[in-house]
């Protein structure tokens, strides 16, 4: 039978703040019989649920009509969205055998859109100044207030300039952390809304916040700097009780809130928490408490930036993690080892007289001698003080900072907690885990572990370069390199959407996209702003990217003018269509070993990649004489790249690996110059005794171009082996995550250049999606977006004897799962609803495919492959060799 399940509205279940923009409504499709297409779709939103019932009179806000369509989304059209609206909607549904469908009612609500719906102001409780610069100590805000009843609504509008956790009634207020996160607060400013019905009481009632300094007025960035964005955190807060009589009383943020310091003494993402727990301010968040004496909190003038509903999911408690083992390393100092790096925040439990002083340091590794390495860190103290009650086993979490650490070190507790007592808390915005890569070879599991690992730690608000030394910013380059894993391991579509205007937000008049987004003012911005070969060029390949996986084409309405923007910017100042001018601060094939690419070639290269996608973009939106013209371009810079830097031989300068992988991939070169190509490559990569050398830039490019080029065993070589340089040598040396660098530590030489040398990193581990693509066999089809048209297309290889892949696409789970039996291959696929897949699997001369013992009709058998086409649903194969 035909349902529908998943219904989502703008990527999530039932958000609270939509608007301004339309939202969007998305469905999957669920039937156990095989070969489900979606016909047609209608969509209905009415004022309430009982008007789109069986019986009810239909919708009242809007109705999309019947629509003949296999898309499983549909932005909303209705008339004009006002603040605070609740909209119920559901959609029908008809299959292409005619079997129908209508979903359950689903809710979204509408936020505040209009500045004169904020009545609350910005409030704070001004420091002192006279102390230590780094003392900082977190404003608590409080207000009470009295309900005659219990109310029948009660939603929470809440933000900060800073960081911020909000309570009702002492209840920590949701589960979000470090919110309202990063944006350019000159822009926009985010604010969350929360139901908190259940948490209000007919009686005294209080509300409160602490706040941090989090992006706004604390540390980030090379050098540790502060106050980019304000000098000190304020609140704004409004609660809307609705009373059972209709009644609407709000509670906002103003100078009758009160405001005192307590425990948390200090608090910054980079240097960590300061906490004395003898200043604790006990039950300051529950009704009857005295706070008469405390200080009226003081009007500030808040960010200048629009309001605007929390686009995606923020940050959150992910998992936990006790520590494995405890050492001491010199008496005293104890070191405990949680055994994965990762990123966020520790809760321990511990005990010590009144006043004894606690220390918490963090770091990826151990130095040869068993103590902390932390020389990586630069100038981001990740330094963690508590100073104990007394009295009793007390339990400190930090709030308002995360560090990158597989190893905590401990000093100053004379009866250390045990590891089960020390417990890593990791925090990501990646939550919804979407992609799964197993097989049978150990080291391409941890390598898969690893990558998981990297976007985990580094997809905390942004996505950063890494998440421990005093950088931990936006880097362009690393994600456009990074982004087809990223799509595969994590439903990311909110979150890097969000990011992608921070981007905007980032780029100059000119149509530069900047080197980092979001780009803090001050020194950043003259030095970063001007846009990079492969770092610039994120503005056009990450939305690309969304598009291809999730295939709403509202991201390329978003992006298509700044795409092309940039890419203007490109072809001005490169009238001969190299670009040779205007490449900022150029970072080349960044950390890559032995030869060096010429920067020239890589510039091209994305010149050329870019005006592709713009026309792709510009074709998808109906735009077709631009379209043309962006195809043109890109036609044009890479004949210009074929006359500058290939020569007779098919030989392109510098004869690099990242210099073949990109004209490979990028399709720069004449046919001819193509197949050269593929032979320098691998003669290149022999010239490296079969060892890569790529960068940031050409990582991701290069197993995919071998594999195109027919050298799949060659790619399992290379992700196969364990010795220097590769992604296994770094496992072998025992890495959790990816290492920003080849070289980060080896048995040669030690760790590297303690400037530069991070192991957190993701973009080498870029290498993910030709893992899920190629060993797991699963691929979006090239010319369909969004996975309705599916690929599954294993290639065996490098000795594995299984692999095992799902990912869980807008439309439902894609598996596919292959395993060798002797002389035959067992494929087990699954394909959602409403999509179609090409299946290829590898069939020798005489092979036979069958399923369920029935030979498959319709295999087109090319020698080495057979071919056919299947519906939806899950199907058993056996490819014999014979
Ligand atoms: C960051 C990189 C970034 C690079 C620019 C580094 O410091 O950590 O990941 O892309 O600078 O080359």
């Amino acid at each position: 039978m035909l349902s529908i399940t998943t219904l989502r509205c703008n990527r999530a279940d039932t958000p609270l703040a939509v608007g301004p923009e339309p939202p969007r409504f998305s469905w999957r499709l669920a039937s156990e019989t095989r070969g489900i297409t979606q016909a047609r779709y209608r969509v209905a939103v009415a004022t309430r649920p009982e008007l789109l019932g069986p019986t009810g009179a239909g919708p009242d806000v809007w109705d999309s009509g019947e629509v003949a369509s296999t898309a499983q989304s549909q932005g909303y059209q209705g008339p004009a969205l006002t603040s605070r609206a609740v909209l119920y909607w559901r959609v029908d549904v008809v299959s292409g055998s005619g079997e129908s469908a209508r979903s359950a009612v689903a809710r979204c609500e509408v936020g505040l859109l209009q500045p004169a719906d904020w009545e609350a102001a910005w409030v704070t409780l001004p420091r002192p100044t006279d102390r230590h610069d780094d003392f900082r100590p977190a404003p608590h805000l409080r207000r009470s207030f009295v309900l005659p009843e219990q109310p029948a609504r009660a939603r929470l509008h809440v933000t900060a300039a800073g960081v911020y956790e909000s309570f009702v009634n002492g209840q920590r207020v949701g589960v979000d952390q470090l919110s309202p996160g990063w944006t350019d607060f000159a822009r926009r400013v985010h604010y969350q809304t929360y139901d908190v019905t259940a948490l209000l009481q007919a009686g005294e009632n209080v509300i409160g916040a602490v706040l941090g300094d989090g992006w706004f007025s604390g540390r980030m960035g090379p050098g540790a700097q502060r106050d980019y964005y304000g000098t000190f955190p304020s609140l704004l807060a409004q609660l809307e009780v609705t009373g059972p009589d209709g009644i609407v009383t709000r509670i906002v943020s103003d100078e009758t809130w009160r405001g005192s310091f307590g425990a948390l003494l200090a608090s910054d993402l980079m240097s960590g928490e300061v906490v004395d727990a003898r200043r604790d301010l006990g039950r300051w968040l529950e009704p009857g408490y005295a706070d008469e004496a405390w200080p009226a909190a003081t009007r500030t003038e808040g960010p200048t930036g629009e309001l605007l509903g929390q686009p995606c999911t923020p940050v959150r408690v992910v998992e936990e993690r006790p520590a494995l083992e405890r050492h001491e390393v010199i008496p005293g100092t104890y070191i405990y080892d949680l055994g994965q790096n990762m990123v966020g925040r520790v809760r321990i439990r511990l005990a010590g007289a009144p006043g004894t002083i606690i220390r918490l340091r963090y770091g990826e590794m151990l130095n040869p001698d068993g103590s902390l390495y932390t020389e990586n860190l630069r100038q981001a103290r990740c330094t963690d003080t508590y100073i104990c009650a007394g009295g009793r086993t007390e339990t400190w979490e930090q709030r308002f900072t995360f560090h990158g650490f597989r190893y905590v070190e401990l000093t100053g507790c004379g009866d250390p907690p045990a590891p089960a007592d020390l417990v890593g808390v990791v925090l990501s915005s990646a939550v919804e885990t979407t992609g799964e890569f197993d097989c049978s070879d150990p080291l391409l599991r941890q390598l898969q572990r690893n990558i998981v690992w990297g976007q985990r730690g580094n997809f905390l608000e942004i996505p950063t370069d890494c998440p421990q030394r005093d950088e931990r910013l936006g880097w362009t380059g690393d994600i456009q390199t990074f982004v087809g894993t990223a799509c595969f391991n994590a439903d990311v579509e909110a979150f890097l959407g969000k990011w992608l205007v921070d981007l905007v937000d980032a780029q100059s008049p000119e149509g530069a996209f900047p080197d980092i987004a979001p780009l803090p003012p001050h020194q950043f911005r003259d030095f970063l702003a001007k846009g990079a070969p492969a770092w610039g060029d994120a503005g056009a390949i990450v939305p690309w990217a969304l598009y291809r996986w999730y295939g709403d084409r509202d991201i390329l309405q978003a992006m298509f003018e700044p795409a092309a923007a940039w890419v203007d910017y490109l072809e001005k100042a490169n009238p001969d269509h190299l670009w040779t001018a205007n490449r900022g601060n150029d970072f080349g094939d960044w950390l890559s070993l032995g030869a060096t690419t010429p920067k020239e070639v890589v510039a091209t290269a994305f010149y050329s990649w870019s005006a592709r996608l713009v026309g792709l973009m510009a074709a998808e939106l109906g735009r077709d004489d631009q379209a043309q013209a962006y195809g043109a371009l890109a036609d044009r810079v890479a004949a210009a790249f074929q006359a500058a830097y290939v020569d007779g031989d098919g030989r392109i300068l510098g004869d690099t690996q990242t210099g073949y992988v990109l004209a490979l991939r990028f399709g720069l070169l004449t046919e001819v110059q193509h197949q050269a190509a593929v032979r320098h490559l691998v003669a290149a990569l022999a010239a490296s005794d079969d060892h890569l050398s790529t960068g940031f830039v050409g990582v991701a490019h290069l197993l995919p171009a071998l594999t195109d080029g027919g050298h799949l065993d060659l790619a399992y070589q290379l992700v196969c082996t364990d010795t220097f340089p590769s992604w296994g040598y770094s496992i072998r040396q025992g890495a959790t995550t990816m290492w920003e660098r080849w070289d980060g530590w080896t048995e040669s030489t030690g760790f590297q250049d303690a400037a530069m040398n991070s192991f957190n990193h993701y973009a080498f581990g870029s290498v993910g999606e030709w893992l899920y693509a190629v060993v797991g066999g699963l691929r979006c089809h090239p010319e369909v977006a969004g996975w309705e048209h599916i690929v599954v297309e294993p290639r065996p290889g490098g000795g594995l004897t299984w692999a095992q892949c799902r990912y869980v696409s807008t439309r439902g789970p894609v598996s596919c799962h292959w395993e060798r039996a002797g002389l035959e291959l067992k494929v087990d696929i699954e394909i959602p609803p409403g999509s179609v897949a090409d299946i290829v699997l590898p069939c020798p001369p005489g092979g036979r495919i069958t399923e369920g013992g029935v030979a498959v009709e319709e295999v087109s058998l090319d020698g080495a492959s057979g071919r056919f086409r299947i519906g939806s649903g899950r199907y058993q194969f056996l490819v014999a060799d014979r």
